[in-house]
């Protein structure tokens, strides 16, 4: 799609560039569309008080996924056919990307998800319009195997996942490698499905076994019904987690259960690099609120499309693909450069749940 270009503004893009977001607006993991979607209108409008792309005004339309695979297809379809966006940021969810990118791909209109992390989402054939801002699983489960045996002495581990769910079964598995690559030995591998609220039949089999830790892989709301039947069937063993116990509504759900428990993110609100400091004032001024890593990374994820578009000048496609393919940006999630898998490779933290609150504990570079 070419916009032919008028006015005012430069040669290669129209007096308005079109973007498009899909999120989880509504759903299981709302607090994740609603902390993307302000990152990224944050982002816009400092673009736009600063003159938009090479003086063409960028528009952001966004479409709710529901966290549903079908959903955020038909979020993308429409957004390509009747909008017409040259991009779009999106999704959050594994499974909702991996749907997304083939379908980018025909089309021919880049996306680059904020926070997908499945390896699938860049690696798969038929995906080469897709991208993303964040490092991807196997590093994840990775940093927090190591954070388990070297940090925690964790020598065993009880895992749990949801079958139908991309992200949660890649994090199990790789944490398993790693884990047990470094010593440890997982006892106890159980999953569930989407949806599901009762897990005492699974926790009643990790009981007897006293696991060191137990890994929680999923969103956190089926992360704080876990944490909570685990306590009240009296187990002890510590919880952790990846990037998907980030919201607020964790310690909502939980309570006094999740205390103590640790997660792998993207970012740290306590950073003090300047990118971090400037975004944080930049966003409580806008929201009165914290952001999380979602805000941070989706921010950053519209960054990298937004600056794609500039350096190509141009609402063509392929075009887009190659400055994208190019990036080397420091941003607030830190410096974003692709691998030849089209992935950046970046550092994670680890966070505990101390207070009710999140709190810093480590860094750990790729
Ligand atoms: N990494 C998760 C996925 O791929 C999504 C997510 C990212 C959730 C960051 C919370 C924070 O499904």
């Amino acid at each position: 799609p070419t916009t032919a270009p008028t006015g005012g503004a430069s040669a290669g893009l129209g007096a308005e560039v079109k973007i498009g977001a899909v999120l989880p607006m509504t759903g299981d993991v709302a607090t994740f569309g609603k902390s993307s979607k302000q990152g990224l209108d944050l982002l816009i409008e400092q673009y736009n008080a600063n003159g938009g792309i090479n003086g063409s005004k960028i528009v952001l339309v966004v479409e709710d996924d529901e966290n549903k695979p079908e959903s955020g297809v038909a979020a993308l379809q429409k957004l390509i056919n009747n909008d017409k966006v040259v991009g779009v940021v999106g999704s959050v969810a594994s499974k909702v990307t991996l749907a997304m990118a083939p379908v980018a791909t025909q089309s021919k209109v880049p996306m680059v998800s904020s926070s997908s992390t499945n390896p699938g989402v860049t690696a798969l054939a038929g995906n080469e319009y897709a991208f993303r801002a964040c490092f991807i699983d196997p590093f994840q489960g990775t940093v927090i195997a190591k954070f388990a045996s070297e940090t925690l002495k964790a020598k065993t581990a009880a895992v749990l996942y949801d079958v139908a769910n991309d992200y949660t079964v890649g994090l199990a598995e790789f944490f398993t490698a790693a884990f047990e690559a470094a010593g440890g030995k997982v006892v106890s591998s159980q999953s569930y499905n989407t949806g599901d609220t009762d897990f005492n039949a699974q926790l009643t089999t990790i009981k007897p076994l006293n696991p060191d830790v137990l890994i929680l892989t999923d969103y956190y709301q089926t992360v704080g019904l876990i944490a909570k039947q685990a306590r009240n069937l009296g187990i002890t063993g510590t919880f952790l987690g990846g990037d998907g116990w980030d919201s607020p509504d964790l310690v909502t759900i939980a309570g006094d259960s999740i205390e103590g428990g640790y997660f792998s993110n993207h970012y740290s609100s306590e950073d003090t690099s300047p990118e971090v400091t400037q975004f944080l004032n930049d966003y409580k001024a806008k929201y009165n609120e914290t952001p999380d890593a979602l805000a941070a990374l989706a921010y950053d994820a519209g960054k990298m499309l937004l600056e794609a578009i500039k350096k190509a000048n141009s609402t063509d496609g392929a075009a887009i693909v190659e400055a994208l393919k190019a990036t080397d940006m420091t941003s607030v999630t830190g410096t974003i450069k692709l691998d030849e898998n089209r992935n950046p490779v970046k550092p994670a933290v680890m966070i505990q749940i101390k207070d009710g609150k999140q709190a810093f504990a480590s860094k750990v570079n790729p």
